[in-house]
């Protein structure tokens, strides 16, 4: 598999994440084959880009990627985020972000009313189109009426596709979809993707579904995330609910996600939610469980789910314990503090 580090913490947690990964395959009889790549803003400083002109067609044959973060302060966002970590989502028809959030036995959600066992929820993210397009620009630079328009792209087979996903996922979890939705201020795009939603639903009449407004959304996501199964929402909403999802289950820094082109055509990627923190980088103290339960959700898309739900079961078994929890959910561990605990548990 293909593994960038990136910048800040992306490369420390990333490394915890190796080293589970190397006990648990060597347990399994799994051969991994990692290849490294330095794509980074470090390169993009000395070298003047993110990755090499043919980096996409590098990682076209590896059977998975494994990222920990992109963007680091002296490169603007948008450079370093659009040569590197989208390119490779949409290059790799990633069109489906997976993001599972629990909360864990011994983690005490800021949230009062979520208990550990009760919040077991997925966002699932439109990954390649919405909000996020390169339609648009900015006009009249230093005159008063100076603008920035940004166009938000829908496409029926776009949205179609993310929605069956979640109906399919559903199916196999509490069957129950929750569609984020802003119809009533957004004119074109999100009446459409409702349309659509309805649609695709009529077709899974085994699947209770509802839609909310996203603000709504987000209100309840704090006041009753028991409630919720699997939700969906375009890129933008999906971007915003999972690190609120993360935040309810204790931390972003335990908030694994999976890019997964459905297909199999391409490879998938597999990386933390939260990104560099450039203010704890260098420190040793990040979290690294988002990046290994993403190397978990990895192991599970490569066709070994047994060594995938032993990580599980280990990132369980060291949060009961506060000397083996990071300090962001509340322990006094450092990353090599869990890493250890990890391995100890596997
Ligand atoms: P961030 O996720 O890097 O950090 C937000 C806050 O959460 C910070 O206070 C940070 O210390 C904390 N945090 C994040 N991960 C943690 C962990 N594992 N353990 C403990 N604490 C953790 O978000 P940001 O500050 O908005 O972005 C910083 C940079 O990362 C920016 O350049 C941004 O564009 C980039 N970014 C990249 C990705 C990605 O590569 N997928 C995702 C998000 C942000
Ligand atoms: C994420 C990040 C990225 C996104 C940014 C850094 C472009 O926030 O992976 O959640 O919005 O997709
Ligand atoms: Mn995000």
């Amino acid at each position: 598999m293909a593994v960038i580090p990136g910048d800040g913490i992306g490369a420390e947690v990333v490394a915890a994440a190796r080293q589970v990964l190397d006990a648990v395959a060597d347990r399994h009889h799994i051969e991994l084959d990692y290849t490294g790549y330095d794509w980074s803003c470090q390169r993009y400083l000395s070298q003047g880009s993110m990755m090499p002109a043919d980096g996409l067609d590098r990682l076209r044959d590896a059977d998975a990627i494994l990222l920990g973060a992109v963007g680091w302060p002296g490169v603007p966002d948008h450079v370093s985020l659009w040569g590197l970590l989208i390119p490779i989502r949409r290059t790799f028809r990633q069109y489906v972000n997976l993001r599972p959030i629990r909360v864990f036995e011994g983690v005490t959600s800021p949230v009062r009313g979520a208990r550990p066992g009760e919040v077991d929820l997925v966002v699932v993210r439109e990954n390649v189109e919405g909000e996020y397009s390169e339609i648009g620009g900015r006009f009249g630079r230093g005159f008063p009426e100076e603008q920035a328009v940004q166009e938000a792209v829908f496409t029926r087979a776009g949205v179609t596709r993310i929605v069956d996903h979640a109906f399919a996922l559903a199916r196999t979890r509490r069957s129950y979809v929750t569609s984020a939705t802003k119809s009533n201020g957004i004119v074109h795009t999100m009446p459409f993707w409702d349309e659509i939603v309805a649609e695709r639903a009529a077709g899974h009449p085994d699947v209770r579904w509802d839609a909310e407004h996203i603000d709504a959304l987000a209100a309840k996501l704090v006041l009753q995330p028991e409630r919720f199964d699997v939700i969906v929402g375009s890129n933008l909403f999906g971007d915003i609910l999972s690190d609120l999802a993360a935040a309810v289950a204790g931390s972003i820094g335990i908030a694994p996600s999976a890019n997964l082109d459905p297909t199999g055509t391409f490879p998938s990627m597999f990386e933390p939610v939260h990104g560099s923190a450039p203010d704890i980088a260098g420190q040793g103290i990040a979290n690294p469980l988002g990046a290994v339960w993403s190397a978990a959700m990895m192991l599970d898309h490569l066709g070994h789910p047994g060594a995938a739900a032993q990580i599980v079961a280990a990132i369980e078994a060291s949060l009961l314990d506060p000397a083996t929890r990071s300090r962001d959910l509340g322990g006094t561990a450092d990353t090599r503090g869990v890493t250890e605990a990890l391995l100890s548990h596997l």
